[in-house]
């Protein structure tokens, strides 16, 4: 979603904000922009398309010395009000003297709008940042510096942004406001940054401040000032940052997608490393004092969207069967804005890869305010709003997940929801039994992802047979059936085939009705207590000319024939079976977006991090 790059300094910042710009494309976005400051000159440019259709224009231009500026601010628009255009792309400018980038949404744009107009402002775009350009040019007028003018103007807007402006007429400074969209402040030596994500700014530093809700904040080439959502001038603390960034390196691999599933054994390894060993589970895995935490824990309420939802539902199968803890998972943007019933004993259990869910974020801030006992978060992001806003906090260990369809980012999140089953489990009498096959499950988990990966040349093969399709339905049972779901996501995500998964004993209750040779029906069977009931779903949809794709276990003993493919998934325990069928669904989704020649990292109207509602 949109991305945020700002710097003061001494040398010509253009290539550091383009460079940061780049870093956050994985992020998705339909056009960028960049303000830089030269002398008393604001120049402005903007382009659709990808951060090289901007930075050939720069390049274009590098003469002229619109490309200068020891000062600037630069974006990438994934467009909420007003279409894909030059016009719409940020920065915006007031008075041809301020310059304006902004993530989120200003909720109240049209009042805004309408008031500006009546007091002269002229608007060149549809957007509802240009609201903040007008109003904080106008504020300024009466206001002894930029940063009084941002502070007055703060509490007009209402709804989410992370927002910088600059000003011509003052170059030496920054200022950002952060209300409901992060903002991180990167620290350098005789030069500041700001950014919307770490990320942007690792080649130029490692030391960030984390803006907290509410904060306003002074940036110059030396000094830092924060002011709080009460006014008062705060320190926050200096974070040195060990996020690693690979996201220039696809190691070889045609997409950051195949890159990624392909890692999945390893960085499962990492996520399990030192937390879980065939003796047990290490204590306060989830954070200092969590122990004590689970030990009173009677209900879990977990919170996520998108895949992070998925890892939830699989979750909610595996604590209510394996810990004997009951267990409600929800939707964010639902949560968020219903009224809720809070179990006495509550953990509140958010996932998320990136940690700056818009949603997410909110549930969580809604249900500190209802009484849960405790928050958890498993997030992939350190110092991600999500981990820093929880009580508690597991990192799963994917690294750096660039591809918009989630793929390590969730099996990870799954592994860590095992060892939840069992930190849990172990203060609800679970079975030294049960305990010892989920221990021992984890530690063949990568290795058994490894063998699942030679499936693919299969699965390519196979991925044929979906070229010309458009509609397809994919079928679980039991935890299986959040998995199904996955593969539906993953398909519709990146091949834009249109894609639905019921739990399988749902079929006759409606959606058998859909089955035609022209609806591809794709099934995870692995060999569980509900093989038989799943092959009677087989059944019904074969006797109505169904044509399926089922990935079975070989004891399983499905036969492939004219209605049926099947794909043999290594024998696996039950209690990881989601984590390896995962799998081959993200081989197939990887395969048939290639046959349909999408962009399979970043697909159309999509982003990787959400950080708008
Ligand atoms: C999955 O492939 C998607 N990109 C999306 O559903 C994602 O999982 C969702 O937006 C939640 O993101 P988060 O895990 O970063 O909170």
């Amino acid at each position: 979603m949109c991305g945020i790059v700002g710097a003061v300094a001494e040398r010509n910042v253009v290539q550091i904000l383009l460079e940061g710009l780049k870093r956050l494309e994985y992020r998705g976005y339909d056009s960028s922009g960049v303000a830089l400051i030269n002398g008393n000159v604001l120049n402005v440019i903007r382009r659709t398309g990808k951060v090289k259709e901007l930075s050939d224009a720069i390049d274009h231009q590098s003469d002229s010395g619109i490309a200068l500026g020891t000062t600037g601010i630069a974006h990438t628009r994934w467009a909420t009000h007003g279409g894909v255009t030059e016009a719409n792309a940020h920065p915006h400018v007031s008075e041809q003297r301020f310059a304006v980038v902004h993530n989120g949404i200003i909720e109240n744009h049209k009042a805004l709008r309408d008031s500006l107009s009546a007091s002269g402002y002229h608007f060149a775009s549809d957007t509802d940042t240009e609201t903040i350009a007008h109003t904080v040019a106008q504020l300024r007028k009466s206001s002894a510096s930029l940063l009084e003018a941002v502070l007055k103007a703060v509490p007009t807007f209402h709804g989410a942004y992370g927002t910088v402006i600059i000003d011509k007429e003052d170059a030496s400074t920054m200022v950002v406001a952060r209300s409901g969209s992060p903002l991180v402040i990167g620290l350098g030596i005789g030069e500041n940054f700001i950014a919307s994500d770490q990320m942007a700014l690792l080649p130029v530093t490692r030391r960030f401040i984390f803006l907290e809700e509410g904060d306003v904040a002074e940036i110059t080439r030396t000094s830092i000032v924060i002011i709080d959502a009460t006014g008062t001038q705060v320190e926050r603390p200096i974070v040195e940052s060990n996020v690693e960034h690979d996201a220039g390196d696809k190691a070889g691999y045609r997409h950051y997608m195949l890159k990624e599933i392909y890692e999945q054994p390893a960085v499962i390894r990492n996520t399990l490393q030192g937390r879980v060993s065939p003796e047990g589970i290490a204590d306060d895995v989830f954070g200092e004092g969590s122990d004590a935490i689970f030990a009173k824990t009677q209900h879990i309420k977990i919170i996520a969207c998108g895949t992070s939802y998925h890892a939830g539902m699989t979750a909610k199968y595996w604590l209510e069967a394996y810990a004997g803890v009951s267990c409600d998972v929800e939707i964010a943007s639902e949560f968020r804005y219903r009224k809720s019933v809070v179990k006495p004993n509550s953990l509140l259990v958010t996932i998320s890869q990136s940690g700056e869910t818009a949603d997410t974020l909110a549930a969580l801030k809604l249900a500190k305010e209802c009484g849960y006992m405790s928050s958890l978060a498993i997030c992939n992001v350190d110092g991600s709003s999500l981990v820093r806003e929880s009580s508690l906090s597991f990192m799963t260990k994917a690294g750096a997940e660039i591809g918009v369809a989630s793929t390590k980012a969730f099996t990870t999140q799954l592994a860590g929801f095992l060892m939840l089953v069992l930190a849990i489990g172990k203060h609800h009498n679970m079975p030294a039994q049960l305990e010892q096959h989920i221990l021992q499950a984890l530690v063949e988990l990568p290795n058994k992802l490894d063998e699942t990966l030679t499936l693919a040349n299969e699965i390519d093969e196979l991925a044929e047979e979906f070229s010309d399709k458009e509609h397809s339905l994919f079928l679980g049972r039991g935890d299986q059936y959040p998995i199904a779901m996955e593969g539906a996501l993953k398909l519709k995500e990146i091949s834009y085939i249109h894609a639905e998964a019921y739990a399988s004993g749902e079929l006759k209750h409606g959606p058998l009705a859909l089955i035609d040779a022209d609806m591809p029906v794709i099934v995870v069977a692995p060999n569980n207590e509900l093989l038989e009931k799943l092959k009677s779903n087989v059944e019904e949809v074969r006797a109505r000319g169904g044509i399926m794709y089922v990935f079975a276990d070989k004891d399983a003993h499905f036969e492939s024939d004219e209605t049926m493919r099947v794909v043999n998934v290594p024998h696996c325990m039950e209690s990881i079976a989601p984590i390896v069928y995962t799998l081959p669904l993200q081989l197939l989704s990887y395969y048939v977006a290639l046959i349909k020649g999408t962009d399979v990292d970043q697909p159309r109207n999509l982003a990787k991090s959400v950080t708008v509602e």
